[in-house]
């Protein structure tokens, strides 16, 4: 499902799913109109629905409450109420997240850590995980929902910290960038490739029964970490070029996040396939061959 700017926009607007485009059928709702959202369902007849469109940048849920809470809370809503009218025995992915832990009471956290979001974006995940949860109690809808830490690749937004970073150092390397400002380089994260993220969420919905699921590696590295492997896999010293900026810190941030995905493992049998290092390498190779810069493309040690 796409909306229909992104439809008459492709090559900017879809430019990150372009390889897979010619194998995919679109179709244009959004997720703020619940007839759209219906009159798909009774098109298309879906025997599994994978819901992860939302307003997804924690940092902008600052910025905009508002639309946040109204695209991510009522999005989840229209979707799963037209889904039980329509395709009832359609299986249901909700895609939560490790944000709805926020300021956390326990580490790692698991399926039944009790949830503190510390933004618009967390609340939001919070309500959407309840909604899931309630249909499928309520009407008996095979609804799971995946508590998936942070997943990134080479096609991550460049908003998001990742991204930001590994496309950074491709930009200097190409002397096009003699800075790289950030904000909290103390905040830690349980940072996985989606690559593998996707297989759990497809997982889910396999099973006979619907649950809930924590997706994480179980390793937990800092901002600064991500940072330092990055550079050094192309022999740059950070400290030359790293400035931290006030702009880009949070009004409340989530310092660490550490998953324990025990019971995906033993009910799924998943279990992360790349690891941190390799992660990070996977986007800097990416970033610079992009920018026709061509590294070697073995696995560096992971430091820091
Ligand atoms: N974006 C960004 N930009 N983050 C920065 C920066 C910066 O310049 N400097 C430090 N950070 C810190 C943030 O404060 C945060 O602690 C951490 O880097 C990660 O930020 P993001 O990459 O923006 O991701 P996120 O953890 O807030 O949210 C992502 O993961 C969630 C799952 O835990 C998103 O993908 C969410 O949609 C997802 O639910």
């Amino acid at each position: 499902m796409a909306r229909r700017v992104a439809l008459e926009d492709p090559s900017r607007r879809l430019g990150r799913i372009g390889p897979v485009l010619g194998r995919l059928h679109l179709h244009a709702a959004s997720l703020e109109s619940f007839p759209s959202i219906y009159q798909i369902f009774r098109a298309v007849q879906p025997e599994e629905c994978y819901h992860l469109a939302a307003q997804s940048f924690v940092s902008y849920s600052f910025d905009d409450e508002f639309s946040t809470l109204n695209t991510n809370i009522n999005g989840t809503h229209f979707v799963l109420a037209a889904l039980k009218d329509v395709v009832p025995k359609c299986r249901f992915y909700f895609a939560g997240s490790s944000e709805m832990f926020g300021k956390v009471t326990e580490i790692p956290q698991i399926e039944t850590t009790r949830f503190h979001p510390r933004s618009a974006y967390g609340i939001s995940k919070v309500a959407g995980f309840d909604l899931t949860r309630n249909y499928r109690e309520a009407y008996g809808i095979h609804a799971s929902s995946g508590i998936l830490f942070n997943h990134e690749s080479p096609r991550r937004g460049f908003e998001f910290v990742t991204r930001k970073i590994t496309s950074g150092v491709a930009r200097i390397l190409a002397g096009q960038l003699n800075e790289l400002r950030l904000g909290n380089l103390e905040a830690k994260r349980d940072w996985g490739h989606a690559r593998d993220y996707v297989e759990a969420m497809w997982s889910m919905l396999q099973q006979e029964q619907p649950d809930d699921y924590v997706v994480a590696t179980g390793k937990s590295h800092s901002v600064s970490d991500f940072v330092r492997n990055a550079f050094g896999l192309v022999g740059l010293d950070p400290k030359k070029f790293i400035v931290t900026d006030p702009e880009f810190y949070r009004p409340a941030e989530v310092q660490i996040l550490v998953g324990n995905a025990a019971k995906a493992q033993a009910t799924l049998g998943w279990r992360p396939k790349t690891d941190f290092a390799g992660l990070v390498h996977e986007m800097v190779i990416t970033d610079c061959a992009s920018l026709g810069i061509t590294l070697p493309s073995a696995k560096s040690a992971e430091t820091g």
